[in-house]
């Protein structure tokens, strides 16, 4: 990407280029490729486009150019297999640049140089008035962690909180406290107050439907501006906020913006007329709709209901609307599950008839999270409040540390426990592609051998104590490139070298588990590593080359960590 930086793989690549230039290879037939996992080669020159061109077999061509090219400095001479050429490293040489480059770059190492672009991450979002389940503790997870690895990659990112603080079920809300509320409850523990009589409203719903027309006209009220329901609204919303406020806090969660639904109550008009002028909207039955199917996209957008209040889709397009002026973003990421999949595509193709750019707008997706119950749903009442979810993880992490016998005050071992705790919580939503839905396994989460935070904090508490007794705090000296020559040594730096790349993978796909795989990687590298060569009881310069490479990949590891929020023990 930069030619200015310093990351060995990119170095490689511009090397492996001007060698294929120089075989007479033109820049539009100039593809390099990363082979698959079991090929021995760090990048390969696929002969395919060429042997269409010149009508002649892959394997010859790749034959011709392997032959014109001459050793490299960080490559050795290219290799032709069947229809491709490929390249490998030169470990010294490329070791040495790799560990100048993370001595160079430090805790920039990975990163990019400050560019202009904006991009809008919008996460959490949860419903005002019901507790945060575990479905938006991932996209609270995802979003964060995106919004730092953009960061870390030189974006002005933001991070916006699209509350859901709007819309019917405030109506029925209103109705139901009036009826049923609890003021003392209500001051003591809200959302549970807000949740009890939410869930009781729907069971007496179901005994009596007009409840549900009731509900529908306080929110017309609410839209129509009457003070009762505004009053009670705004309640509801600071006292939701404050709790929900403290789960941030808990896990290193922050927004830019908090922008609820509500915001956009006075925006929509513009965005109604927008369409209506495109002719874009008809009537049915007595509401306004979007109708989609022209475009493959069966079900219509409901833009305003029979009672001409507005809908969710309606604020979403006021949002995109406004986003899109007020910050100019080259990208706007919406971080919600895949069950909302239908809602995304239809806003975006209404956004994109409207004539924005169809490429602006994203929706990260997600898979579910497994609890042994199943899915949760709110309105049954079966939740597991995140606050809880917190506990049991600091409880459980306590225990095993225990167990391990941790050395310290009650006190440290309870802030251990916790950064510990929520650590394994975040890395669960992020160790495998985000598609995958997730299942929350208490003895997997906070094993100290498997891909979990925990196996990452002991490596990186394992590096530390290393580079305490060796007397070492980030020295990284480039040279012992020529020292560190055992196989495990050598695929540990490459490992380092691979983590540029691994994060621009990560910002490309929108996938933090790049960013973990490449963490993970490099942890169980270094215990293959620590394994076979000892580092404090060997003798010079193995010794010092040593310290070098632990210090080098702590470096790593923790720039990794950052990006992924997972806390970083001294001690464990
Ligand atoms: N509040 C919604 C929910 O909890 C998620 C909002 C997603 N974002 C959006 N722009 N529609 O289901």
């Amino acid at each position: 990407m930069t030619s200015n930086s310093c990351y060995p793989l990119d170095a490689l690549r511009e090397e492996v280029s001007a060698q294929l230039r120089a075989a007479g290879i033109k820049e539009e037939d100039l593809r390099i490729e990363y082979p698959p996992p079991g090929i021995d080669a760090a990048l390969a020159f696929p002969c395919f486009r060429l042997s269409q061109k010149e009508k002649k077999a892959p394997a010859l061509i790749a034959q011709e150019i392997a032959e014109k090219i001459k050793i490299g400095v960080l490559g050795l001479l290219p290799v032709a297999q069947g229809p491709y050429v490929n390249f490998s490293i030169n470990p010294e040489p490329y070791d040495r640049l790799t560990l100048a480059c993370i001595d160079e770059k430090g805790a920039h190492y990975g990163g990019e140089e400050k560019n202009e672009k904006t991009i809008i991450i919008e996460y959490s979002s949860p419903n005002i008035a019901k507790p945060m389940s575990v479905g938006h503790l991932r996209t609270t997870i995802i979003g964060q962690v995106l919004k730092q690895l953009f960061r870390f990659l030189g974006y002005r990112a933001i991070g916006i909180n699209h509350l859901g603080d709007w819309g019917t079920q405030f109506g029925k809300l209103i109705v139901a406290f009036r009826k049923w509320g609890d003021e003392e409850r209500l001051q003591e523990a809200p959302i549970n107050e807000l949740l009890r009589i939410y869930v009781l409203f729907h069971q007496e719903a179901e005994k009596d439907p007009s409840l549900e027309e009731e509900g529908r006209k306080a929110f017309n009220d609410l839209e129509k501006g009457d003070a009762g329901a505004q009053k009670l609204w705004e309640r509801f919303r600071n006292l939701t906020l404050d709790e929900i406020d403290r789960i941030y806090q808990a896990m290193g969660v922050d927004f830019e913006h908090v922008t609820g639904e509500s915001f956009y109550e006075d925006k929509m008009q513009k965005v109604i007329d927008a369409i209506q002028a495109k002719g874009l909207s008809e009537e049915s039955e007595g509401a306004q709709i979007v109708p989609l199917k022209e475009h493959g996209i069966k079900q219509p957008l409901l833009l305003k209901k029979r009672d001409g209040s507005s809908l969710y889709a309606t604020r979403d397009l006021a949002a995109a609307v406004y986003r899109v002026e007020t910050f100019h973003p080259a990208k706007i990421l919406y971080v919600v599950g895949s069950e909302q999949k239908l809602h995304f595509q239809q806003f975006f193709k209404v956004l994109e008839l409207l004539g924005y750019d169809p490429g602006l707008f994203v929706h990260v997706d997600f898979g579910l999270v497994n609890l042994p119950e199943g899915k949760m749903s709110t309105r049954e009442g079966r939740v597991i409040f995140l606050e809880s979810l917190i506990d049991e993880a600091t409880t459980r992490a306590k225990q095993r540390l225990v167990e391990r016998e941790f050395q310290g005050t009650p006190e440290e071992l309870d802030q251990l426990a916790r950064m510990v705790g929520i650590s394994a919580i975040k890395y669960r939503d992020i160790y495998q592609p985000r598609n995958r839905s997730i299942t929350f396994d208490w003895d997997e989460m906070l094993s100290t051998e498997g891909n979990s935070s925990v196996y990452i904090q002991y490596a990186l508490v394992r590096m530390k104590g290393i580079l305490r007794k060796g007397e070492v705090e980030a020295f990284i000296d480039p040279e012992a490139a020529k020292i560190l020559v055992s196989p495990q040594e050598i695929a540990l730096i490459r490992e380092l070298s691979r983590f540029p790349e691994k994060v621009r993978l990560a910002a490309k796909e929108y996938e933090p588990f790049h960013v973990a795989d490449s963490v993970y990687e490099i942890c169980q590298a270094f215990s293959r590593f620590y394994k076979e060569n000892p580092v404090l009881i060997a003798s010079e310069p193995q010794r010092s080359a040593r310290l070098t490479l632990v210090s080098a990949t702590a470096r790593v590891l923790e720039n990794g960590m950052d990006i992924l929020g997972i806390a970083k023990p001294e001690k464990m």
